[in-house]
């Protein structure tokens, strides 16, 4: 009996009811012990049918209900959250193979999302709008937003819970029902979220999780019902959807290869340490994991004996050991791209200081990789790894620094560890990403703040507020 057993779902929730049958399934794997977890139907063209309708009506209903009753609706499932933490952090490990930690901090991360949820539904309106001049004398004008209708949510493996809850928990709050695509790899945290919504009484039709195949989940993006895209998931495939989705609003939360820029101001050993966890955890499979790391020159050797000797420490393997930071790649396809893309760079000349091989490749993990001599065109450098792979190499100036961060398809966010007010000044302005982290990890998030990027990596902001600002519309009145 796994901890996680008494919250997993095996059907798809649409229209308020569970459909547990279905011809197609899906496995799904501990990504550990590769061992079958649970098996979830996917939908099929009518459960795609009933959904969208189901979807319409659940507006009908949720597009009057009072922002203080989306609120309390918020806080209900938090409180079921609550008290279910440790079965959704095991579930987390389970199928999505993130290290039990961090599972623990995605629930908390969900729980916050959600609160935070709560009290911007009781403040998220309109505006005041000073006409009172000219034509407008005498007038009063102010904007009420209104929610726009079902939004259609795509959300990815690695954070099965908090980024399905980053586009849920803002749709409820603005009014809008949601259609939520949970990832094929990890669908069980997300189905086991739809039953605490149940039991918080969210009406019929509000709240739909269905997992389906790329052709019915392209029917759903191409109908015209939802009224927005919010997608999180690779490049290519973002950037696909959006050019079929219609005249949807959309957001997309795509890939990044994260840099960070170290100068000689800079508390190294606070940098070493932040930076290891910023590009290993969890095998590297967050869109702002660190990638590359620019270090001024003067300090770059004892940067580098710093950050080798903490890379070789640390604890690869079973996500269900406390002390593990590196756990499993989410299957044997990305186990083996990350391996191809560390000997494409060896090929064209990189050196490998630490790691690149796979240490185990039963239960999929790779080992921690540092490289160094890297040029821009090796896929470590200029694509998204997605795994436990980083790149180091010297910068002559900060100016440098900045290039060689900007000298990327991607845009999501960027640190800098410095000590010196101009040149995070300099950062603010010149690097072109979403989001620039000063004496932290690119990977720094807390999830009210606008998260997103710019180029290839994505297209608006999630963090709650920003979101619901994307699923409602100001209408304005003048009298
Ligand atoms: C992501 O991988 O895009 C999300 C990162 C986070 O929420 O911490």
């Amino acid at each position: 009996m796994n901890k996680f057993d008494h919250i997993i779902r095996t059907g798809n929730f649409i229209g308020g009811e569970w459909f547990e049958k279905g011809t197609d399934t899906v496995k799904v794997l501990d990504k550990y012990h590769q061992s079958v977890i649970a098996e979830v139907p996917l939908a099929s063209e009518s459960d795609i049918k009933n959904t969208l309708n189901s979807a319409l009506e659940g507006f009908e209903e949720i597009k009057h209900w009072s922002a203080g009753k989306r609120s309390e609706g918020l806080s209900k499932i938090a409180s079921l959250l609550e008290n279910k933490k440790e079965a959704f952090a095991h579930l987390i490990t389970a199928e999505a193979g993130k290290p039990i930690d961090y599972a623990y901090v995605e629930v908390e991360r969900a729980l916050n999302t959600l609160r935070i949820a709560a009290a911007e539904a009781l403040t998220h309106t309109g505006e005041t709008v000073p006409i009172n001049y000219g034509i407008g004398e005498g007038k009063t004008a102010y904007t009420k937003r209104f929610p726009i209708g079902p939004v259609l949510c795509i959300s990815p493996f690695n954070f099965p819970l908090n980024l399905a809850m980053h586009k849920l928990a803002p749709a409820l709050a603005s009014g809008c029902p949601v259609i939520v695509k949970p990832p094929p790899q990890a669908p069980l945290s997300c189905l086991a979220l739809a039953a605490l919504c149940q039991e918080a009484g969210f009406p019929k039709g509000s709240i739909n999780v269905l997992l389906c195949n790329v052709a019915m989940a392209e029917k759903l993006v191409r109908d015209e019902r939802p009224e927005m895209l919010s997608f999180t998931g690779s490049s290519k495939v973002g950037w696909h959807l959006k050019n079929i989705c219609g005249r949807k609003k959309v957001t997309l939360e795509l890939g990044g290869n994260a840099a960070a820029i170290v100068d000689e101001t800079a508390d190294l050993n606070r940098a070493v340490d932040l930076l290891t966890n910023g590009a290993y955890s969890y095998a590297g499979q967050v869109c702002i994991s660190t990638q590359r790391i620019y270090v001024k020159e003067e300090i770059y050797e004892q940067f580098l004996e710093l950050l080798i000797s903490k890379v070789e420490k640390i604890k690869s393997g079973n996500p269900y050991h406390s002390e593990v930071i590196n756990g499993p790649i989410i299957d044997s396809h990305h186990l083996n791209r990350i391996n191809d893309w560390v000997k494409e760079a060896k090929e064209l000349g990189a050196s490998i200081l630490t790691g690149g091989k796979i240490l185990d490749g039963k239960h999929h993990i790779y080992a921690p990789t540092l490289i160094t001599n890297t040029s821009h065109s090796m896929q470590v450098v200029c694509d998204e790894v997605f795994g436990p792979v980083a790149i180091i190499e010297k910068i002559k100036d900060f100016d440098e620094g900045i290039a060689c961060t900007n000298n990327s398809p991607f845009g999501l966010q960027a640190a800098v560890f410095t000590n010196r007010l101009d040149r995070m000044k300099q950062a603010h302005q010149a690097l072109e990403v979403g989001g620039i982290i000063i004496n932290n990890v690119p990977g720094f998030r807390i999830d009210n703040m606008p998260y997103g990027g710019i180029k290839h990596s994505g297209l608006g902001r999630e963090g709650i507020k920003y979101a619901m600002d994307e699923m409602t519309e100001p209408r304005l009145i003048i009298y």
